[in-house]
């Protein structure tokens, strides 16, 4: 049994779902409180969509109590849907109609009309960074501005609990950064919104709290602060070299005290960095096949956790989730979230969102 808060917006006690004779939610339990934006972060196919699903009742789940502004999503659908708004994965919207005719048509769905559906386009529009687009149309929209503008469809009807499914997975910095800002707006104005992702940056810079979610089930929950402090006063030595299971094997012996693995490079995990520096230091500066390694002393981050509850990286899975390129987004990697200021472009200036 959670919990419970006044302020809970989504209560959801040990709930399961089953695809196909397989369990892909297996007894997640957790509360959102009202204002925050909440995470759902973990790698593909630990059960992400499947939970949103069933919260914007789209989804009847096997077993298990949701709540979801004091409704039942499956039972309280009608009464649940004008109050909840939803940005999938994907924009489902006409190529051939314009930015602006878009909205308008979804406006009428929710019986929004005449001026006061003027003014909510505009407003939208604004708020996303597309009212230079207005007239265009959908199919001239780069990837960056359809998450945006399946962003503004999703608040048209000023809904005051928004989910967010992946909304940036594939954009540049840039277009990355904007949607950040649509969401820090979006809180700001009291709205409370239930992200999900797979990039722990992105986690880490906005969620208030974070689920950590691993094969169906919630592997660990809280602030970012509070994830991170389950790894104890330990840090993080990383040795920039090709890492080989019989590397790692190697490497286990010579660190017992620590927890040796592959993650992008050997990482060691110690509570005690500096003897285990000076063995790493004498075994690989020795090595001529490893004279120009890099080694470095980090604080664990959200990926160093959720590794140590899993046993699995999130970034090994990442690759195969994120194309051909690999590419990781840009973010705080280690630097402080107060000083790391994600809406400053590379030349230290401020993005302007009507420019994307
Ligand atoms: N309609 C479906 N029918 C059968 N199995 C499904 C269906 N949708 C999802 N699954 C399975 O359920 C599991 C959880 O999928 P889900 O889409 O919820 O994961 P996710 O965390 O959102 O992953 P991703 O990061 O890739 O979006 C996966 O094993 C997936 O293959
Ligand atoms: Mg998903």
């Amino acid at each position: 049994m959670i919990p419970g808060r006044l302020d809970d917006v989504i209560v959801v006690e040990d709930l399961w779902h089953r695809y196909d004779g397989s369990d892909v939610l297996r007894g997640v339990s957790f509360a959102v409180h009202r204002g925050e934006i909440f995470g759902l972060l973990g790698p593909n196919g630990a059960g992400k969509t499947t939970l949103s699903s069933i919260l914007t009742s789209q989804l009847r789940p096997s077993t298990g109590r949701v709540t979801v502004l004091g409704r039942d999503p499956v039972r309280q659908a009608r009464d649940l849907r004008p109050r909840i708004g939803l940005a999938a994965h994907e924009l489902r919207a006409s190529e051939y109609l314009t930015g602006a005719q878009t909205l308008k048509f979804h406006g009428h769905l929710y019986g929004i009309s005449g001026k006061a559906l003027e003014r909510r386009v505009e407003e939208m529009l604004s708020l996303v960074g597309l009212g230079h687009k207005r007239d265009e149309l959908v199919r001239t929209y780069s990837e960056g501005m359809r998450r945006r503008l399946n962003i503004a469809l999703a608040l048209l009807h000023d809904p005051e609990l928004v989910f967010l499914d992946e909304p940036t997975v594939g954009l540049d910095p840039h277009g990355r950064r904007q949607v950040w800002r649509v969401m820090w707006d979006l809180k700001a104005r009291g709205k409370t919104l239930l992200l999900t992702t797979h990039y722990m940056e992105e986690a880490e810079f906005l969620c208030d709290r974070i689920a950590m979610m691993d094969r169906g089930r919630v592997a660990a929950m809280g602030t970012p602060g509070e994830l991170k402090a389950r790894m104890g006063s330990g840090k993080i030595i990383e040795v920039g070299i090709e890492c080989s299971p019989e590397i790692v094997k190697e490497v286990s012996e010579l660190v017992p005290e620590g927890r040796v693995y592959n993650a992008s490079g050997l990482n060691i995990s110690t509570k005690d960095p500096e003897p285990v520096l000076q063995r790493i230091l004498k075994r690989f500066v020795s090595d001529p096949g490893y004279g120009g390694a890099r080694i470095v002393v980090r604080e664990p981050s959200l990926e160093d956790v959720f590794l140590e509850l899993t046993g699995r990286s999130l970034k090994e899975e990442l690759k195969v989730s994120e194309g051909e390129d690999g590419k990781r987004p840009e973010g705080p990697n280690g630097k402080a979230r107060s000083s790391w200021n994600p809406f400053r472009n590379l030349h230290g200036q401020e993005d302007q969102l009507e420019a994307g």
